[in-house]
């Protein structure tokens, strides 16, 4: 099988890539390097000792899709390209909405031209923002976004279901991933966040290295075990296998399907929890203060992922303890090669 990865030198893309490799499948990766870099690449090479075709260029872009699609026979997608920081896409929904809701309609377009059925598509936990039970399961309520973000998520999901039920012959999955952190045990390929960080492990592994002073929580007073947030914290190698078990799952059923799945660990950690299991991991002390809630932040979420472990046949295999001690394993490499 030869797989498209848009948004291949990205965070999730870029493992995934490797994991395709070890499952025997040929990953082909564009990225439009707005939030990556080439040196994600460089990695790839070096775990898997080969180098994939790769093609610069962005998804809005019909002609160049038509490109790779001409010179590839593509087999299946998976589609991570995509903006993804909350905040900016407050201030910038136009832009959010034209990258991950445009990118849709030109991949079915070109998937339509050139007769690819099979998708996979990122989407998010964001779909259920504040969920009425956790563990959350795929039949929960969908709630009205957060941002313009979260929203590009639910539309996307909303578009693709549409068409499978409108009889376009495609196969179809949505992965709702729950928190992605970690790196790649190599320490070839991680996190690589343009800027000061929004996502939590890679502000707080530039703390410890220095390159930030402090990692301020954003609230220790919600109604949580320790008052800090609670998410699905889930090792980025593992979440890149759900895609595999994904792509293999379209093999098995005949067909046109659209169906969504959880991807998390069913396990809900504390931002606090978080940190002191980085500290004793990786042995050192993180400087913390706790500071004001953050506006729009969920207060408690994980996921029953029973859905993905039965029918797609995935579990994960990685510990939250694998996961810290990996992501700081990148960020003292990232340090070293500079
Ligand atoms: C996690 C927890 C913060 C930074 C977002 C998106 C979601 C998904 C992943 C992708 C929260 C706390 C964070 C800091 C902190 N999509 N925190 N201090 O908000 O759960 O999810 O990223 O790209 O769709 O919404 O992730 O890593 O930002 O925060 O205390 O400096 O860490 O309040 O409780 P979040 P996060």
């Amino acid at each position: 099988m030869k797989i498209l990865i848009t948004g291949g030198a990205g965070f999730i893309g870029s493992h995934t890539a490797v994991a395709l490799n070890e499952a025997g499948m040929i990953p082909v990766l564009i990225d439009n390097f707005s939030n990556s870099e080439k040196s994600a690449l460089e990695g790839i090479k070096k775990i898997t000792g080969k180098v994939f075709d790769f093609y610069e260029g962005d998804c809005n872009d019909i002609e160049f899709l038509r490109k790779v699609f001409s010179d590839h026979h593509i087999d299946g997608i998976i589609h991570f390209a995509a903006s993804k920081a909350v905040g900016e896409s407050v201030e910038n929904p136009l832009k959010y909405y034209e990258n991950n809701v445009g990118s849709i309609f030109t991949m079915i377009h070109v998937m339509r031209e050139f007769n690819v059925k099979k998708l996979v598509f990122s989407s998010s936990c964001t779909v259920y923002g504040e969920p009425d039970y956790i563990p959350v399961d795929e039949n929960a309520a969908r709630k009205p976004a957060n941002s313009p973000y979260g929203n590009t998520k639910a539309i996307a999901e909303d578009i693709l279901s549409d068409l499978v039920k409108s009889g376009e012959d495609l196969q179809i999955i949505s992965l709702r991933y729950f928190n992605p952190i970690g790196a790649h045990e190599s320490g070839e390929i991680g996190e690589l966040p343009s800027g000061v960080p929004s996502n939590l492990v890679p502000f707080i592994t530039q703390t410890a290295i220095g390159k930030r002073s402090k990692l301020t929580i954003f609230g220790n007073d919600y109604n949580t075990q320790d008052g800090s947030n609670i998410r699905d914290f889930i090792h980025v190698v593992d979440l890149a296998n759900a895609h595999i078990a994904a792509l293999k799952y379209t093999q098995k059923k005949n067909g046109p399907f659209y169906d969504v799945f959880n991807i998390g660990t069913g396990r809900g950690n504390s931002v606090l929890e978080l940190i002191k299991t980085f500290e004793k991991v990786n042995q050192l002390k993180l400087n913390y203060e706790i500071g004001p809630r953050r506006p729009g932040d969920t207060v408690k979420i994980y996921g029953d992922v029973s859905k993905a472990n039965k029918l797609l046949n995935w579990k994960t295999e990685k510990s939250l303890e694998d996961a810290l001690k990996d992501a700081w394993n990148w960020e003292l490499k990232l340090a070293g090669s500079k």
